[in-house]
């Protein structure tokens, strides 16, 4: 199976967790893609969606589903999203599509994070996939900076969030505790968000495998 094969596989097998009737929380990316077509092959009702980015959004809409502004939910029950690196303690690196700020918000009220992903994103020590940060503009140079002293390599990335700000994407990092790193990235002034997801990591895993999608629980 190709890496999109294995994708469409473990969209399929997130559908299992939605909770029909309630509202959905949608990540993004080309997972969350086929995770969204095969729950609309599924005719599964959720009465609405919360999405995590304008790409997402502008999916659902067009699949006919109701997708409300966060503000208008107390709490979402399932949320469903991808990775692009999670660990043993389910922590992620998660920002590759630059929606990790919206991403983070939407998990944070989430009563269960399904992570779905195929084999190649799981690793022993996150770090390998350069960590994206969302920065304010105007900061990008002085976080910049403090990420060198930090002993990161900065790469500013020629794309704007949908908050209209910038990613700076850090390789060279092995982050064997990222929940201190994560803490200590959102300590810089000018940091938005950072894409490690330690704090509120993933609670279930689907990963797609060669033999099958695999079900991990924390
Ligand atoms: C977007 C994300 C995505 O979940 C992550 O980049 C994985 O994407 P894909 O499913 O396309 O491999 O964090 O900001």
């Amino acid at each position: 199976m190709n890496q999109q094969e294995l994708k469409r596989a473990v969209g399929q097998a997130a559908v299992a967790y939605v909770k029909p009737g309630e509202i959905l929380g949608v990540g993004t990316g080309s997972t969350v893609d086929c995770f969204i077509d095969a729950l609309k092959e599924s005719g599964i009702e959720v009465p609405a969606c919360v999405s995590s980015s304008v790409r997402s959004t502008e999916k659902l809409q067009a699949l006919g589903y109701k997708v409300v502004d966060l503000n208008e939910v107390e709490r979402i029950s399932v949320y469903i999203d991808g990775a692009d690196e999670i660990d043993p303690s389910f922590a992620m690196i998660k920002g590759g599509g630059g929606a990790l700020t919206r991403e983070k918000i939407v998990a944070m009220v989430s009563d269960t994070f399904v992570c779905i992903a195929d084999e190649s994103k799981k690793v022993d020590v996150l770090g390998k996939f350069p960590l994206p940060i969302e920065v304010i503009p105007m900061a990008v140079r002085a976080v910049s900076r403090v990420i060198e002293e930090m002993g990161g390599e900065p790469v500013v990335r020629d794309f704007t969030t949908d908050n209209g700000n910038k990613i700076i994407d850090v390789h060279g990092w092995q982050m064997h505790d990222a929940r201190m790193w994560e803490e200590r990235l959102n300590q810089i002034v000018g940091v938005v968000t950072v894409g490690l997801f330690a704090k509120r990591s993933a609670d279930v895993l689907l990963l797609g495998t060669e033999q099958g999608v695999k079900t991990f629980e924390k």
